[in-house]
């Protein structure tokens, strides 16, 4: 099959910019499957947590720890499932301990080692929609369409928060912006793989666009491949 039969699309951007829905969104109407690194940076917090060891200690895992902590990802038709100790993860990825350690999980050579090869093997075959932080800069450089998603810090927040059932008052919002900034602070200044936008990326602003209309935009981006 010829490369443009089976393109990858890369979405990254900061912390609460729609990224993972919107790759989805875009993934399922162009029949690809969807690739969420943050959920495979996710499992690896959390089988470390679960496992007992300290964050303190994360630093001296070496390679062999890390390709020995039970994480497993396998393709299905629209999606990737990931499991954690043998039981399929998904609410859990996303609970505040795993979100408050994964940030400094990402820093570690060891941990982007594993994760770089689970992210190869998932795009192995193209027809690939991943989001993340390093997707078009690091793991797909090649990609057919990169995307660079972008929002003002207090919208994302506020999108975050009402993700997860909550109606925000101002005070949530400027707590939740706290939250998401450290994280932005992290993961932009590490020195392995850090937040970049690709130099041949799409920007795409969505602080005022709806959800249809910022997946929309990326879809055409990737139709117009097929275009002469
Ligand atoms: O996208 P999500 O918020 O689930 O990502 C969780 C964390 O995983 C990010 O804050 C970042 O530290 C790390 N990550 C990364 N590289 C990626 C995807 C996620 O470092 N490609």
């Amino acid at each position: 099959m010829d490369k443009l039969a089976q393109p990858v699309v890369t979405l990254d951007g900061p912390a609460g910019s729609g990224k993972s829905t919107t790759a989805k969104e875009v993934a399922r109407r162009l029949g690809f499957r969807h690739l969420d690194s943050g959920g495979l940076y996710r499992a690896i917090t959390l089988a470390l947590l679960e496992d007992g060891v300290p964050p303190a200690q994360w630093v001296d895992l070496t390679d062999e720890d890390m390709n020995g902590l039970p994480v497993l990802v396998s393709s299905q038709e629209a999606e990737f499932v990931i499991q954690v100790a043998g039981r399929v993860v998904q609410d859990e990825l996303r609970s505040p301990s795993v979100t408050a350690h994964v940030a400094f999980l990402a820093s570690l050579p060891a941990a982007r080692k594993r994760l770089l090869h689970l992210q190869h093997a998932a795009g192995e075959k193209g027809g690939l929609v991943a989001d993340g932080r390093d997707m078009g800069s690091v793991v797909f450089p090649d990609a057919d369409v990169k995307v660079y998603l972008v929002a003002d810090l207090h919208e994302r927040a506020r999108r975050r928060l009402e993700e997860t059932g909550i109606i925000p008052n101002n005070s949530d919002v400027e707590r939740e912006s706290e939250v998401i900034a450290e994280r932005d602070r992290q993961d932009s200044e590490r020195e392995l793989s850090p937040l970049r936008e690709p130099s041949d990326a799409h920007v795409i602003d969505t602080t005022s666009l709806n959800f249809n209309e910022q997946v929309e935009e990326i879809v055409a981006l990737v139709e117009a491949l097929y275009v002469d």
